[in-house]
């Protein structure tokens, strides 16, 4: 799904989630594994407030585990709890539900001196669109729940979903925008495919990955393309592009005459590295961030 944020749509969605966070005691805070500032909404503090907070870095299973534990203390650095997850394969989803109720251990106990019986922990998740939301509360309803009113705008009654004993999940997620205005955010976006090819140009998209994969993945990439050597200078554009080349020629991505169709080879390599065939990869680490 591929929402255009426009000014009025970024107030009505901020509005929709500052509803329901009077419904709810924990944020769960969905953000990609890969790229977990440039999936983020850029202002999500103000917004969430001091909400109790869980941040989840989705599709871990395509991410590079060396790069998402250095996530993992960058984020607890920042006194948040960070767990990767892989909402579609399901795995984490029991650890979810316990560290959410840690977040409010200290809160039920708390009530339980005054004599209040604890109840079930009501939960909110937020995230941009495609970052795993609705695949997530199928994963921890354990049922495929409808996926209605998933528009910023769009208001309907609130249901509760039961997560085991001890969890309540708002059905419908809060959808935050990304900060896409900030051009290698906008990138990384793409490159994960969070944000439609159409937005910006494949071979664009397909060019900064690679550049990147060749400073940070080299190997991975010389593999999968069988390519021997890589040019040493990566910031030479026209060395990425002869790549692309290469890559295009290994996959028959070619035009009458033979040249190389660099828009058709950009889609296969993107295709490629969606899908995970490079093997994991981050597309930004907390080290070099380039975000603010
Ligand atoms: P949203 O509600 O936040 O918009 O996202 P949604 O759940 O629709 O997920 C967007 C895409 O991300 C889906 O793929 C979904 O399968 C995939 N996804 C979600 N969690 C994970 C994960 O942990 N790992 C991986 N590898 N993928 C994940 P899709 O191609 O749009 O749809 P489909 O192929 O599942 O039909």
């Amino acid at each position: 799904m591929t929402i255009q944020w426009f000014p009025g749509h970024m107030t009505r969605a901020r509005r929709q989630i500052e509803e329901k966070l009077k419904l709810i005691d924990v944020v769960i805070e969905l953000l990609d594994a890969r790229i977990p500032l440039s999936s983020r909404n850029p202002m999500i503090d103000e917004i969430l407030q001091n909400k109790p907070r869980l941040v989840l870095l989705n599709k871990n299973d395509l991410a590079d585990p060396e790069v998402t534990a250095q996530w993992v203390a960058y984020f607890a650095e920042q006194g948040l709890q960070a767990l990767p997850v892989d909402a579609a394969n399901g795995s984490q989803m029991k650890e979810i539900m316990a560290r959410c109720r840690e977040l409010m251990a200290a809160k039920f106990e708390a009530q339980l001196r005054k004599g209040i019986k604890p109840r079930a922990v009501r939960a909110l998740i937020v995230g941009i669109p495609n970052v795993g939301k609705s695949t997530l509360i199928n994963r921890l309803a354990g049922r495929k729940i409808a996926a209605t009113g998933d528009k910023p705008g769009v208001t309907k009654a609130q249901q509760w979903i039961k997560v085991g004993k001890e969890m309540e999940l708002l059905d419908t997620p809060g959808i935050l925008w990304p900060k896409f205005e900030d051009q290698q955010v906008g990138m990384r976006l793409a490159v994960t495919g969070a944000i439609k090819e159409e937005l910006l140009h494949t071979d664009d998209i397909a060019l900064f990955a690679v550049r990147y994969l060749a400073q940070h993945y080299r190997e991975a990439l010389k593999e999968r393309y069988a390519i021997e050597k890589l040019p040493d200078d990566m910031t030479d554009t026209n060395a990425v592009i002869e790549v692309m080349e290469a890559i295009g020629r290994k996959r028959g991505a070619l035009m009458s005459g033979g040249r190389v169709d660099l828009d058709k080879a950009a889609l296969v390599i993107l295709r490629e590295l969606r899908a995970g065939k490079m093997g994991r990869v981050s597309l930004e680490r907390p080290d070099i961030s380039l975000v603010d």
